[in-house]
């Protein structure tokens, strides 16, 4: 098994989900049509989404789906968890507004994860809470109804593994029910049931997009991908699918990982959580802080990305405090400097200036992201243009700057030293405003004459 994605709970086998492979290119390619860029604007411009994985592990606090598929607790009391998800305290207006609250652009929230366990009622078979918990409600179709009441788009994540469906081949991680080249029919029944859910989630909530998850146990052919894809742009052309779908999707997901350099897709999201896990654990307290969030965010959004910041709910419908806070401060932060980071482009790449970047639709107008407080000076290399003004995003405050080693008879641009002093920082990351003459123009040479 050749092991590239590894986390503490579980190594999957991406052979078929390279992230950017050819195959994900080739989705990229698929989505370059007029009208698919078109449907990928709003996305594009989105900048954050919230991910919300909630589900009966919630109740035990164990890994979602991956703890009784590793054998670190068995599948009956595992799903006997069923028994204590009751989402007595959910309220669907309160989950909408913790996500309003943040400025997040959309939200995806699992309808089933790899137990097999729907969070809305499908007619499919009796797994889901609406069936099988004391909950006995659809998590679903009232979230949808009040975010799109809050402009929201609604995202529905769905995983393609289903470990408790006895037709599907996989289980635990060391046994298996049957090979599919052995039994195509069992498989048929299987494609028949999955498919026939997803049809559902298109039906019922009509999602502005498809997260799928777990793809790599299997290929593009045996899940019929395409079949998938072109089921869910009949109900809905504009639709937005992940790139979890062996090649069928519109865009990258890298997951947990942040990448270092900018990925090359058009279109990428990177999903993370808030503490080290999607769902909720009471014993994992490893929150990352509001300044770790919004620094993370900046750099995704700087090249090119969307963050998918993901949050997990207790069995009773409530957030742990932790999230009301942190969401909250990257909300505020959002209000504050949110000119900078909703509808805007990514920024101008490494050496330039050493922290995040973003630029204006019309790339006449820069962001500078600057991480940790300051008070002196910050520089910035290569720029070309003429600077109309400087200042800070917050509070509008205008900002001295200085340019340094331009030599008169050469075309290479100057160094701009831009003065920041303690009392204009942000409680956060301070964002810089650089209006300029123009496009923007950047040198990017070795210096010289
Ligand atoms: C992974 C995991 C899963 C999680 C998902 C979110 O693929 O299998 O547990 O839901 O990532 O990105």
């Amino acid at each position: 098994m050749n092991c590239v994605y590894l986390l503490s709970h579980k190594c999957l086998n991406y052979n078929n989900l390279n992230l950017f492979s050819n195959q994900q290119v080739h989705a990229q390619s698929a989505s370059t049509t007029q009208e698919d860029s078109l449907k990928m604007n709003w996305f594009a411009d989105a900048k954050l989404g919230i991910f919300i994985h909630a589900g009966i592990y919630a109740v035990n606090g164990v890994t979602e789906s991956w703890s009784f598929h590793n054998k670190d607790i068995a599948y009956p009391d595992y799903m006997k968890q069923l028994n204590g998800f009751t989402l007595n305290q959910y309220k669907p207006v309160e989950w909408a507004n913790l996500i309003a609250q943040t400025g997040a652009k959309y939200a995806v929230v699992t309808t089933k994860h790899h137990d097999g366990v729907a969070t809305y009622d499908t007619k499919m078979n009796d797994l889901s809470i609406v069936k099988a918990s004391p909950a006995k409600k659809d998590l679903i179709e009232p979230l949808f109804a009040e975010l799109r009441k809050r402009n929201i788009k609604c995202g529905a994540y769905f995983s393609l593994i289903d470990w408790s469906d006895n037709n599907y081949p996989g289980f635990l991680k060391d046994s298996s029910r049957y090979a599919i080249a052995k039994d195509t029919a069992r498989w048929e029944k299987f494609q028949h049931f999955f498919q026939g859910q997803i049809q559902e989630l298109s039906t019922k909530f009509n999602p502005d997009l498809f997260w799928f998850d777990g793809d790599w146990e299997h290929s593009a052919a045996e899940w019929q991908t395409s079949k998938v894809r072109q089921g869910i742009l009949t109900k809905n052309k504009n639709a937005i699918i992940n790139g979890r779908l062996q090649g069928f999707g519109d865009y990258e997901t890298p997951e947990q990982n942040f990448p270092v350099t900018r990925p090359k897709a058009k279109y990428w999201e990177m999903c993370m959580t808030l503490n080290d896990n999607w769902g909720y654990q009471a014993k994992d307290t490893h929150w990352k802080t509001p300044y770790e969030v919004i620094t993370i965010f900046t750099d995704v959004i700087s090249n090119g990305g969307n963050l998918l910041f993901d949050i997990g709910p207790k069995a009773d419908g409530t957030f742990p405090k932790e999230v009301h806070q942190t969401l909250k401060e990257l909300g505020d932060w959002n209000k504050r400097n949110g000119e900078a980071v909703f509808n805007t482009l990514g920024g101008i790449g490494q050496g330039h200036f050493y922290g995040p970047s973003t630029l204006s639709k019309d790339s006449s107008t820069l962001y500078l992201f600057i991480q940790g407080h300051i008070n002196g000076a910050v520089s910035l290399k290569g720029l070309r243009n003429k600077i109309k003004s400087i200042s800070v995003v917050h509070n509008k405050q205008p900002l001295k700057y200085k340019i340094v080693g331009k030599i008169s008879w050469s075309a290479i641009p100057g160094i701009v030293y831009i003065n920041v002093p303690e009392n204009l920082n942000d409680k956060y990351v301070t964002v810089l405003k650089l209006q300029l003459d123009g496009p923007i123009s950047m040198y990017k040479g070795t210096g010289g004459l």
